[in-house]
């Protein structure tokens, strides 16, 4: 596995294995790995000849009132991770290298950019669109690769390579779940014993709409109101939306229909947790 730190070298990099005629498969991370990102390099190596993953915490993408000094740093066991799953390359880019002084283009994906979690966090998706665009364009992946996990990010990327004629493939991942339920995410690290039972409420509110569902109620309405009444049974949680939408366009449905998307995002303690369902 090669480590490149530089925009420069892995687009040589990326160009030269093109060039060659090898596919390319890209996996954007923020590191602090865990299995749900795993999942996803398993996927890009199956369906790649050269694996890409980059690991960059992107400030763009935070507020000024969120994680980003915090947020987990783990690049040495995130790259012995990487090496052993048989990955090629590893892109580390300094903020400095990706956001050079001066750099004035951004990305907006408008109105899906202002949904789910767009709403509850402006700003973020306008960093996220902006340096997956950038990575789309040093890499230029044939095939990139993102989990169900986070719902509302990959209909906006879909629709930002749509709407840019970009020629990659946005393959999308099923979510990776502790045993218990919960969706592994990076910021899980945040909770402590007693937050990390009361994160299960997440998980269980979407069994609990999935169920409802499965019983015959199809009046999106009344399944936000068992959702949510879910989350307000747990008193350790804080309910940030509970969403009943259209999983391209993330707009509310009346009624749901196969493959409606259900997605929740709530505070626990000082951390906030997303998780979702498609029906
Ligand atoms: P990060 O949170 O590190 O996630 C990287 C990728 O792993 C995303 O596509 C995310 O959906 C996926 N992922 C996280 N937890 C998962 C789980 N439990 N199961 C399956 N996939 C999971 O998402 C980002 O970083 C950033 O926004 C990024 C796209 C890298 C842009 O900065």
């Amino acid at each position: 596995m090669r480590l490149i730190e530089t925009v420069v070298e892995m687009k040589a990099a990326c160009r030269a294995a093109t060039r060659a005629g090898k596919i390319v498969g890209l996996v954007p991370t923020m590191g602090a790995l865990h299995e749900g990102h795993l999942s996803l390099v398993r996927a890009a190596k199956s369906h790649s000849e050269v694996t890409a993953v980059s690991i960059f915490v992107n400030p763009l993408q935070f507020s000024p009132s969120e994680d980003f000094e915090q947020y987990p740093r783990t690049v040495e066991r995130d790259s012995t991770m990487l090496r052993e799953a048989g990955v090629d390359l590893l892109f580390l880019p300094s903020v400095a290298e990706m956001y050079p002084a001066g750099a004035r283009t951004y990305i907006d994906v408008e109105v899906l950019s202002s949904r789910l979690d767009g709403g509850s966090r402006p700003g973020h998706f306008r960093g996220v669109a902006t340096v997956v665009c950038k990575l789309f364009e040093i890499v230029r992946p044939e095939r990139a690769f993102f989990g169900q996990k986070d719902a509302a990010q990959v209909a906006l990327l879909r629709k930002m390579a749509q709407d840019l004629d970009m020629d990659v493939e946005i393959v999308v991942c099923p979510i990776v779940r502790e045993v218990d339920g919960l969706a592994m995410s990076s910021r899980n690290a945040y909770l402590n014993a007693e937050q990390r039972k009361q994160a299960l409420v997440l998980s269980r509110s979407l069994q609990r709409v999935k169920a409802a569902v499965e019983a015959g109620e199809t009046v999106a309405a009344k399944l936000f109101e068992i959702g949510r009444k879910e989350i307000a049974s747990e008193l350790g949680a804080k309910l940030d939306y509970f969403a009943i939408v259209d999983p391209n366009t993330l707009e509310p449905v009346e009624k749901v229909v196969p493959g409606t998307l259900v997605a929740v995002a709530a505070w626990v303690g000082a951390t906030r947790l997303i998780d979702n369902i498609r029906l």
